[in-house]
């Protein structure tokens, strides 16, 4: 019986590498699992898979396909996405709870695939339920078809830099605590590179991530931020970086001292090792934080025979609330000419306002929120509200009740949404479940307007399924004469993660090629939280390979 079994998984083995169209097919196991982990002198459970912290990393090509089976070994809900995956024709794996599927229960498992399609560079995968993201987190690294090249010069190593963020207390329990009393939540002890913070916190000095640099070599450093709350500033002491690629995509090398990465975005960069052997920070810390002015650090070591300064050298990073470092970042990145194809002609066209909102105290509830009342967060005004089914099942066997189409195309109200002072009577949103639905290959621009509402800050915006080219951005108002003659339309950045910034607007265009349910979300993990998301809902095409595949048969219940 032993044999057979042997035999029987050897041939699973072997098959599943053989694929027709030179597609391959890898396979992971991805045990969802509590594992001890000590930061800042003190030790407590985390959720993690396979019991690593950062996550074990993906490693595939450009174009193929992988089977990851999720099994819960933990004690609660999740799901697992892929962040920047555009799962063509397959939303079944994408992950969102209740939006794509039930969650994965405590000793049950899910088989989801990884289908990549143009996809290239550094991706990442995350949980993708309640605030498990924290722990359960990983990168994607996506290399080149078999005989194909980088852009650029070949690096001589690629290094992750995974940025995170570190809660003493347990994560679900700073979820609970704001979910319940309406107000902020805890902020974090740490922020992290690679799990760890780095020497400027106490008792983590000795597990400092560490990178050894020979001196006149070339480091790919693909970076991912997994933090939960925080776009960061990221600097390299005396060393300018050469941006190459950022969401999967390819850019412009963009030469920088810094770089400002949001929440959900990934950026490669080229380091070349060419200043004085010696010891130097990498450093990150948040921009436009109100109370959360910690820095993390990691250092870059060259070999050689020397006496290093001590400390190293500190690099100069941009001021907390600067926010034109932070725009003048984003707005430099530019896709590589070479394969540019940006929608001209526009089908639909939206208009999301982002907000902050409150939500009044009624009786019985804490509400600690400002003016006694409780936070929220929309999109043209409707705060998201959770279903208790998932949306593209509900979709594909036409069940009732679960969501509402018609999610409106513009706001409800007009007004100046970036006004230093805003009568209270906008301060309340509705709450509902609705998606957009959009026609299959539709042209769609959509225009992201941030408001003052409570406060205004920046919104790192986040697609599932597709990937935008950002075609313009601004700060103050959108100015629907003016400002679309400004657009890019030439080599505008290919992402799936755009920081909208505060009081400002970005606008982005797609194709609606793909057909699903695909979540719309800030990725600032309060915000979505608190209902900042919806949903689009893509029909099917009429032609064959325009339409979803068939349901997995193992999908999580609800
Ligand atoms: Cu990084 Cu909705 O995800
Ligand atoms: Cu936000």
């Amino acid at each position: 019986m032993k044999g057979f079994i042997f035999t029987w998984a050897v041939f699973l083995l072997l098959s599943s590498h053989v694929l027709p169209s030179q597609a391959m097919m890898h396979r992971y196991t991805f045990i969802i699992k509590e594992a001890p982990y000590t930061r800042l002198c003190s030790t407590k459970n985390i959720l993690t898979v396979n019991g690593l912290f950062p996550g074990p990393t993906v490693h595939i090509r450009e174009g193929d396909t992988t089977i990851i089976r999720v099994h819960n070994k933990g004690t609660q809900n999740i799901t697992i996405h892929w962040h920047g995956v555009k799962q063509p024709m397959y939303p079944w794996s994408d992950g969102p709870a209740y939006i794509t599927q039930c969650p994965i229960m405590p000793g049950k498992s899910f088989s989801q695939k990884i289908r990549l399609s143009d996809e290239i560079g550094t991706m990442w995968w995350h949980a993708h339920s309640d605030w498990s993201r924290a722990t359960v987190h990983g990168a994607i690294r996506v290399y080149p078809k078999r005989g194909d090249t980088y852009p650029f010069p070949r690096p001589y190593a690629e290094v992750p830099i995974t940025f995170g963020e570190w809660w003493k207390s347990d994560v679900q329990a700073v979820l609970t605590e704001f979910k319940s009393n309406g107000g902020f939540p805890n902020n974090s002890d740490a922020f992290l590179i690679n799990g760890q913070p780095g020497d400027l916190y106490p008792c983590s000095k000795p597990d400092t991530f560490k990178l050894a640099v020979e001196y006149g070599k070339t480091y790919m450093l693909r970076m991912v931020n997994a933090a939960m709350n925080s776009i960061l500033f990221v600097s390299i002491a005396n060393h300018k970086i050469t941006v190459v690629g950022s969401d999967g995509s390819y850019t412009r090398p963009l030469k920088t001292d810094y770089v400002a990465i949001s929440p959900g975005q990934t950026i490669d960069c080229l380091l070349e090792a060419d200043q004085k052997p010696g010891h130097y920070y990498m450093a990150a810390k948040a921009y436009d934080s109100t109370t959360d002015n910690t820095t993390t650090t990691a250092i870059i070591e060259y070999i050689g025979n020397y006496t290093p300064s001590s400390p190293p050298v500190f690099p100069n990073l941009p001021m907390s609330n600067d926010t034109k470092a932070s725009t003048n970042f984003t707005w430099s990145l530019r896709s590589l000419a070479r394969k540019v194809d940006v929608p001209t002609h526009v089908d639909t066209k939206l208009y999301f306002t982002l907000s902050v909102n409150l939500r009044p105290c009624e009786a019985n509830n804490t509400c600690a929120g400002p003016r006694g009342q409780r936070l929220a967060t929309s999109i043209n005004n409707i705060s998201f509200v959770s279903p208790q089914f998932d949306i593209l099942h509900a979709y594909y066997y036409s069940l009732r009740g679960v969501f509402r189409k018609n999610f409106p195309r513009f706001p409800p109200f007009v007004f100046n949404f970036t006004a230093d002072s805003l009568p209270a009577t906008l301060l309340n949103p509705t709450r509902d479940t609705r998606v957009r639905v959009l026609e299959y290959n539709n042209s769609v621009e959509l225009v992201f307007q941030g408001t003052n509402l409570v406060a205004g800050i920046d919104h790192p915006m986040h697609l599932h399924g597709h990937s935008f080219y950002v075609v313009g951005a601004g700060i103050g108002n959108h100015d629907k004469e003016k400002d679309p003659l400004k657009y890019n339309l030439v080599d505008p950045p290919l992402m799936n993660t755009i920081a909208v910034p505060k009081n400002g607007w970005t606008a982005i265009r797609f194709k609606a090629n793909n057909p699903g349910v695909w979540l719309l979300h800030c990725h600032l993990e309060r915000h979505l939280t608190w209902g900042m998301d919806m949903a689009f809902l893509t029909k099917n095409g009429k032609l064959p390979g325009q339409q979803m595949l068939p349901p997995p048969p193992d999908a999580p219940p609800c």
